[in-house]
């Protein structure tokens, strides 16, 4: 297999900012590729990461992203060593530019997944090797790059389509869609109560992205009018690891924002199955896990999840040929 020549040789990924609009294309069109090349059983004849070692920080929890990048890493030959904070010195006894620099000698490559984006910045900066954004406080890159895989392998397209992030307007998935959109030429628009609403400054960078593409950035407060028009729903929990002490507070202001088969219907879409429902995932559907009991709060119901529209386990495959697209991109 030929790699595509997309300009991201030895480049880190921290987040979407980082790419221009044709390589996030690329990235999608080429995890397309990767995935065929998989099905045909092709990677095993002729693996590209052979010889080649990925540390794995991770300081939060994980299923899809460790697993899609080991299994990733894995299938083109190469090997992956996961350290979660409690294994390593990190920001303990070490600082993150001196393991940067430790890892950086014994390692082709790093994917983090942690707190503070600057830990990722500082990272990248010190390592000299690529480091890869696996989802920090503020962004998410890698997951917005198997959304749109999602989205393409569905409607043949993402150019023209509309997107509709419904919840917390202001958390990691939805700054990153909102980037991701535009830079894919999408209509977005980030549908939350006020007090969630994006910071001004990533909104406005979004819409620069928007306007250059011919396409629009907005944000609605308003959950019965705001979904009009959509081809995606999307939505994520109502607090994001490290803000579980918020989930009383969202409750009350997010309750009005669930995502439920009448929204579907108001889109417009659903009846000519030109809709469909993503989830970053793990998501809230029922009361089945303690956390979900526990804090009530569903920000999707059960009816929507499992509905033949919902293509959330679709997108779980595809963070692991998005991310094997991004590793090969910088590694390959
Ligand atoms: N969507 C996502 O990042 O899932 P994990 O938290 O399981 O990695
Ligand atoms: N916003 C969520 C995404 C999880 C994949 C979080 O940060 O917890």
């Amino acid at each position: 297999m030929i790699v595509p020549q997309l300009g991201l040789s030895g480049k880190s990924l921290l987040k979407l900012a980082d790419l221009t609009d044709q390589q996030v294309l690329g990235l999608v069109d080429f995890a397309i590729d990767l995935k065929a090349r998989k099905a045909a059983h092709e990677h095993l004849d002729a693996p590209l990461l052979k010889g080649r070692n990925i540390a794995l920080i991770f300081q939060k929890s994980s299923t899809r992203t460790r697993c899609a990048t080991v299994v990733a890493v894995r299938d083109e030959g190469g090997s992956t060593e996961y350290l979660n904070q409690a294994d390593i010195h990190l920001g303990k006894k070490e600082t993150v530019k001196d393991t940067a620099r430790v890892l950086g000698r014994l390692f082709d490559g790093i994917l983090f997944r942690g707190f503070a984006h600057e830990t990722v910045e500082e990272l990248a900066r010190f390592a000299g090797v690529p480091v890869w954004n696996g989802l920090t406080d503020l962004w998410h890159p890698t997951q917005i790059l198997a959304d749109l895989q999602t989205i393409k392998e569905y409607f043949g397209q993402v150019k023209g389509l509309k997107l509709a992030f419904i919840g917390d307007g202001r958390n990691n998935v939805c700054n990153s869609l909102m980037r991701g959109c535009a830079k894919a030429g999408m209509d977005m628009v980030d549908v939350c109560p006020p007090e969630l609403a994006p910071d001004p400054a990533l909104f406005a960078a979004a819409q620069a992205d928007a306007r250059r593409n011919g396409c629009t950035v907005s944000v609605s407060h308003d959950p019965i009018n705001g979904v009009k028009g959509a081809h995606v729903l999307y939505t994520d929990v109502w607090a994001s690891m490290g803000e579980e002490s918020a989930f009383n507070q969202r409750l009350e202001l997010l309750r009005p924002f669930q995502v439920t088969m009448d929204m579907a219907r108001r889109t417009g879409n659903l009846e000519s199955g030109r809709l469909i429902f993503l989830h970053c995932l793990p998501a809230f559907h029922n009361h089945d896990t303690d956390m979900s009991r526990e804090c009530g709060a569903l920000e999707v119901t059960d009816e929507v999840f499992e509905a033949p529209f919902s293509k959330v386990f679709e997108e779980a495959e595809n963070r692991m040929h998005t991310i094997k697209a991004m590793i090969l991109a910088s590694l390959a």
